[in-house]
C-alpha cells in the first residue's frame, strides 16, 4: 500500500533570491526541492545571476514567472507585493556584493528592494571565493545581517570554482539549504530552544572481530524524528547505530555500535535533554563471549551463547531530568498494543509508539509506518498508514503538548 505524497510546505510561499555567483546553478535544484515539497516558489534573480543561469530554467522548474528587474511596466510594485506575500525568503547563492548591499540597506535592484520591504524570516546562503569570504568587510557585513535578525548560513569548505582550489566559501548542498528553509517555515512551538535526544537505527553485537548480530532497522523513523525536531527549533542530539540512511542536517550525530555503547551515550546526554525519543532498535541479546579472533569455518554446528543486553530505558531512568518527556517505541509481532501498554507502565514513559512489524508498510526499512500512540495520560490515537516524516510530526505534536503542560 502506498502512502500519500509528502508535501510538507504546501501553502508556503518561498521567495528564492538568486544572485550572480558560480553556485547559482545549484539554486535550480533548490527550486526543484522546494516546489516538490509543495511550496509556491517565486524566483527573483539579480541581473548578474541571469549571466550564469537562464530565468527560463527556474520558470520551468517552479511553474511560475521569474522576476529579474525592478523597472517593468505593469509590474511596478513587484518588490512590495513579492515581499508581502512571501512566507520565507532564501537567497542562495548570496554574493559578496549582494551581502554588502543588504547590509547597507540598499534597494538598488529588485531582490535587495524585496529584502528591505519584507517582514518574514530570511535565510542568506553566502557563496564565494575563500578570500572574499574571509575578508574583514564581508565578515562584518555578514555579522551585521545576523544582528538584523537574518539567518546567515556558514559556507562549506570544499572545492571552489575550477582551478580555484578549495576552502571555506562553497555553497552548502541544496538538500542542506532545503532543510534550513524548513526550520525557517516551521512555526515556533514548544520545542524551540529545547534539547531533544533521539536514538535511531540498529545496533551491532560482535560475534568475532569480523561478524556481528544485528537487525533490519534502517534508522528512518529516528532520523525523521530528529529532522522534524530540528526543524521545530530544537537542538538535537542523534545517537545513531549504523544507519542505512543519511543523518539529517543540523543535528549532532553520536555514532555508536553496540547496545552497551548506545546505553552509555544515552546516560551521558540524557541529563541535559528535555526530551528523549528512543526510536532505535537496539539488539536485546549479544554473544556472551565474542571471540577475539575470527571463528574458523568448519562443518561442525556452531552454538553461540547469547546474553541479554542492558535495557536502555531502565538503566538510564535515574539520568532523566525532572519534567523531561520520555518517548519509547515498541515494535511487536504479537498483540502489539497490549505489549506496548505494559512497556509504557514498566518503563515509566510518557508515551509509547507501537507498531506491528508484521503489517505491510509498517516497521523496518520502509518509508511508511502505521502506529498507535499510547500515553500515560490516556487519549490513545491510532494513526493511518503515513510516511515516517508525518508520523514523526504526529509524535512531536504530542511531545509539544506534554512540554507545554509542564
Ligand atoms: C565567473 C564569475 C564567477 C563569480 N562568482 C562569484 C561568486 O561565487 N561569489 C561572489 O560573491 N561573486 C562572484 N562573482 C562576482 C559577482 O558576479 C559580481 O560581484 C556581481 O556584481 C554580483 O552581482 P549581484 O550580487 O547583484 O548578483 C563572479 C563573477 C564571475 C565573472
Amino acid at each position: 500500500m502506498s502512502a500519500p505524497p509528502v508535501r510538507p510546505y504546501s501553502g508556503a510561499r518561498v521567495l528564492l533570491g538568486v544572485t550572480g555567483g558560480i553556485a547559482s546553478y545549484k539554486a535550480a535544484w533548490l527550486a526543484r526541492l522546494l516546489t516538490k515539497a509543495g511550496a509556491s516558489v517565486d524566483v527573483v534573480m539579480t541581473p548578474a545571476a541571469t549571466e550564469f543561469v537562464g530565468a527560463i530554467t527556474f520558470e520551468a522548474l517552479t511553474g511560475r514567472a521569474v522576476h529579474t528587474g525592478l523597472f517593468h511596466p505593469g509590474r511596478a510594485l513587484d518588490h512590495i507585493k513579492l515581499a508581502r506575500e512571501a512566507t520565507a525568503i532564501v537567497i542562495a547563492p548570496a554574493t559578496a556584493d549582494f551581502i554588502a548591499r543588504a547590509a547597507a540597506g540598499q534597494a538598488s535592484d529588485l531582490l535587495s528592494a524585496c529584502l528591505l520591504a519584507a517582514t518574514c524570516p530570511v535565510l542568506l546562503v553566502p557563496a564565494m571565493n575563500d578570500h572574499m569570504w574571509a575578508h574583514a568587510q564581508t565578515q562584518r557585513n555578514a555579522a551585521h545581517l545576523g544582528e538584523l535578525g537574518y539567518s546567515v548560513l556558514q559556507p562549506d569548505e570544499g572545492m571552489l570554482a575550477a582551478g580555484e582550489g578549495s576552502g571555506p566559501g562553497r555553497m552548502p548542498e541544496p538538500e542542506s539549504i532545503f532543510a534550513h528553509v524548513g526550520r525557517l517555515l516551521e512555526r515556533p512551538g514548544a520545542l524551540a530552544g529545547k534539547r531533544v535526544l533521539v536514538t535511531a537505527g540498529p545496533t551491532q553485537e560482535a560475534v568475532d572481530p569480523v561478524r556481528f548480530i544485528s537487525n533490519h532497522s534502517s534508522g528512518k523513523m529516528g532520523v525523521a524524528v530528529a529532522a522534524a525536531a530540528w526543524r521545530r527549533g530544537a537542538a538535537v542530539d542523534l545517537i545513531a547505530g549504523p544507519l542505512s540512511v543519511a543523518a539529517p542536517n543540523g543535528v549532532t550525530v553520536h555514532a555508536v555500535e553496540s547496545t552497551e555503547d548506545m546505553a552509555a551515550a544515552v546516560q551521558r546526554l540524557l541529563p541535559d535533554s528535555d526530551v528523549l525519543v528512543m526510536a532505535a532498535a537496539p539488539a536485546d541479546f549479544r554473544p556472551a563471549e565474542p571471540a577475539r579472533s575470527k571463528i574458523k569455518k568448519t562443518n561442525a554446528p556452531l552454538t553461540l551463547t547469547l546474553a541479554p543486553t542492558p535495557d536502555i530505558l531502565q538503566t538510564t531512568k535515574q539520568a532523566r531530568r525532572p519534567g523531561a518527556v520520555i518517548v519509547g517505541f515498541a515494535l511487536e509481532t504479537d498483540d502489539a498494543v497490549a505489549s506496548g501498554r505494559k512497556k509504557l507502565a514498566a518503563k515509566d514513559l510518557d508515551m509509547i509508539v507501537v507498531n506491528d512489524a508484521t503489517e505491510a508498510g509498517a516497521g523496518f526499512g520502509v518509508d511508511t509506518n502505521r502506529v498507535t500512540l499510547l500515553s500515560r495520560t490516556g487519549g490513545d490515537e491510532q494513526l493511518p498508514l503515513l510516511p515516517k516524516t508525518e508520523v514523526a510530526d504526529a509524535i512531536l505534536d504530542r511531545v509539544e503538548k506534554l512540554i507545554g503542560g509542564r
